[in-house]
């Protein structure tokens, strides 16, 4: 047990500093005027944003669940994030500091920053794309990641980041399903001291998936890839062509078009591509990033997510740019090339509000308090959390070790569906550990039972919001039923939205989360199905069934233990278990690989055929198997 951290209080005070500093003071008096006048609200929140022509409806509800904002308005989200920057001193203000996990650095001016886009969008339309069409980006965390979702928003084009950890089939299913006909990759990236290889994996994808045409490839690592003819282009090989130039007109976008779509793990094995708009979206993430993090001119923010999370669309690109605000990108991994590195850039970056995972800070805290005591981290003003419940032991040391009891953690929960933080705590609030306090201005939220009904104070309960709010998805790319089903009919004659997890609400109204309800595997803050792990497996020639769960784990949230049955002809043992467990990786990525990997002989189902995965958790706790009156045999 670390000295420093001494015992947890139930709950924290803002100090006189934070408090003077932030903009809301008095949430309660703002959260209700927010509900009682829910669009007036959002049409304030609205009105600090440039529109090409304003709205004619704030809200169009005549089509529920397939809601509507700001009707009529045009607006695109790079006229706000960049274009107005561009007239006044916010233009020579830096918009991106990154670092490479080698140690290169690079900066962008929001001049610079608007250039490189300018130029880049011009490259897209050169290839032909056009406004509405998906353009799929699987990069690492490098500035042209960034610059390539920018340059597809500003021609109106819909971006579709893959994240860059995933594999071949997780990339070649998400090219098919949104029919994308450019794909923007790198040849690699550094991750552990080592080049991680892109290109190699974009090149099998688009073996599996054909629609590809163009691709443009960023020459970040060096490594040798295979570059096709007529299909293959260097980055930097176009971005030195003439018709790379700076002036570059940025489409006129409906309120409603699409600006990106983002694919999440689901119940089923095909993942969603969640369709958020260039309204709505802008609106929300630039309140939410503004308001949940004080944002000030002089701020130094970084969200240390990956861009290819909604973390990283609305925090650490969309929300902090609208906002004019510099943020902080760094490369690769946080104990790379010691525990320290986070820290250390902290420090030399003078960064002011660090926005993580409760994983990233349990896995820094088990390297021990010393790596953070000898940088000095004085310029941190506020912390953030996201992606899974923070446990006591991490919050305490996230408060006590790295915020040294000065700065208070925002403990957002959201979802890739809400595109904005919705149950959070502003900087003035009373905080409880564990506790993402309280709803965000127009979002009312409810722990119901199956009925509807409000649960008792401190009862858990399924976690609704019961009104439309402008960040929400819009729908799923290509299967509007299925987005109805998901999220809207369970509570349908309520007309609520289904978030998916469940939680708990104290008398003094604060929301705990507890956890998903449905077959979503949270790992390392990850989002992963069931079904996709599940799938992988059996695209194996050896397995003809499996079953994956989660399995409460310390560091890292939940970790996947799998069953398979095998086909006639393999014989279970250590090796082929290690091979699935490999297969797994290559498909879909390392943080889909099995911890655990059990064969059997038949799997638990219900009558309808239904794999009953509590009985496999049940059993792999070595817990009570609870009722089993559904189950087959
Ligand atoms: C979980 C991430 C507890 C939750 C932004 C949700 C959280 C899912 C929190 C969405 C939090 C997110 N406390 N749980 N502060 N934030 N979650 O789509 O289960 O990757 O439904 O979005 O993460 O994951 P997603």
């Amino acid at each position: 047990m670390d000295k420093q951290v001494s015992t947890l209080k139930k709950s924290y005070e803002p100090s006189k500093e934070v408090k003077k500093h932030s903009i809301v003071k008095d949430y309660e008096k703002v959260y209700l005027e927010s509900i009682n006048n829910r669009e007036n609200f959002w049409a304030g929140e609205a009105k600090k944003l440039d529109w090409y022509r304003k709205w004619d409806k704030v809200l169009d509800d005549s089509k529920h669940p397939f809601y509507e904002w700001f009707t009529g308005g045009k607006i695109n989200i790079i006229h706000n994030a960049l274009d107005r920057h561009q007239k006044n001193a916010t233009r020579n203000k830096l918009a991106i500091i990154w670092e490479g996990e080698p140690g290169d650095v690079r900066t962008f001016s929001y001049h610079a920053l608007n250039r490189e886009v300018s130029k880049f969008a011009n490259i897209l339309r050169s290839m032909g794309a056009k406004p509405g069409e998906v353009i799929t980006i699987y990069m690492p965390q490098i500035p042209e990641i960034i610059i390539a979702m920018l340059a597809c928003a500003k021609i109106g084009a819909i971006h579709s980041v893959v994240y860059g950890g995933f594999s071949v089939e997780a990339l070649a299913e998400r090219i098919e399903d949104a029919n994308s006909r450019i794909l923007i990759t790198a040849d690699g990236g550094f991750r552990r001291g080592k080049a991680t290889s892109l290109k190699n994996i974009a090149n099998e994808a688009m073996k599996r998936s054909p629609t590809i045409e163009v691709c443009i490839t960023v020459k970040r690592t060096g490594e040798e890839c295979y570059m096709e003819n007529d299909r293959d282009f260097w980055y930097h090989d176009l971005m030195s062509m003439p018709l790379a130039c700076t002036n570059c007109y940025t489409e006129h976008t409906d309120a409603e078009d699409p600006l990106f779509i983002l694919y999440t793990s689901g119940t089923t094995g095909k993942p969603k591509g969640l369709v958020h708009t260039h309204g709505g979206y802008s609106v929300y993430t630039a309140s939410t990033f503004r308001y949940v993090f004080d944002i000030k001119p002089e701020d130094r923010f970084w969200c240390a997510a990956d861009p290819g999370w909604i973390t990283g669309h609305s925090y650490m690109v969309y929300g902090p740019l609208i906002n004019g605000a510099t943020i902080m990108m760094y490369e690769g991994a946080p104990n790379h090339p010691y525990p320290n590195r986070w820290w250390q850039m902290i420090e030399k970056y003078g960064i002011n509000i660090l926005y993580t995972s409760p994983t990233a800070i349990r896995g820094l805290m088990r390297f021990g308090s010393s790596w953070a005591d000898r940088h000095n981290l004085s310029s941190l003003r506020l912390l953030g959390s996201v992606g899974e419940p923070i446990n006591p032991e991490a919050w305490k040391w996230y408060y006590e070790v790295i915020g040294k009891g000065r700065c208070p953690i925002m403990d957002t929960w959201w979802q890739t569906e809400t595109g904005g933080h919705m149950i959070t705590p502003l900087p003035s609030m009373t905080l409880k550990p564990g506790s993402a306090a309280k709803p965000f201005f127009g979002i009312e939220a409810a722990v119901v039972d199956d009925a509807g009904k409000e649960v008792k104070a401190g009862e858990e309960g399924t976690l609704v919001i019961k009104a439309p709010w402008p960040g929400m998805a819009r729908t799923i790319l290509g299967d509007p039923d299925r987005y109805v089903e998901k999220y809207w009919e369970k509570y349908s004659k309520q007309k609520w939205y289904l978030a998916g997890d469940s939680a708990r609400k104290d008398e003094d109204g604060y929301y705990w989360i507890i956890g998903r309800i449905d077959d979503v595997i949270k790992v390392s803050g990850y989002r992963l199905g069931s079904a996709e792990i599940e799938s992988a497996l059996v695209s194996h020639p050896a397995v003809t069934e499996a079953a994956a769960i989660g399995l409460p784990d310390e560091l890292r949230g939940n970790i996947i233990h799998a069953t398979v049955i095998l086909r006639q002809g393999f014989e279970p043992g250590d090796k082929l278990a290690e091979d699935l467990k490999s297969h797994v990786e290559k498909e879909i990525g390392p943080i889909a690989r099995p911890s655990f990997l059990v064969f059997a002989e038949s799997l638990p189902k219900t009558r309808s055929g239904k794999i009953m995965r509590r009985v496999l958790k049940a059993r792999a706790l070595g817990q009570e198997t609870g009722d089993l009156s559904t189950l087959e045999e």
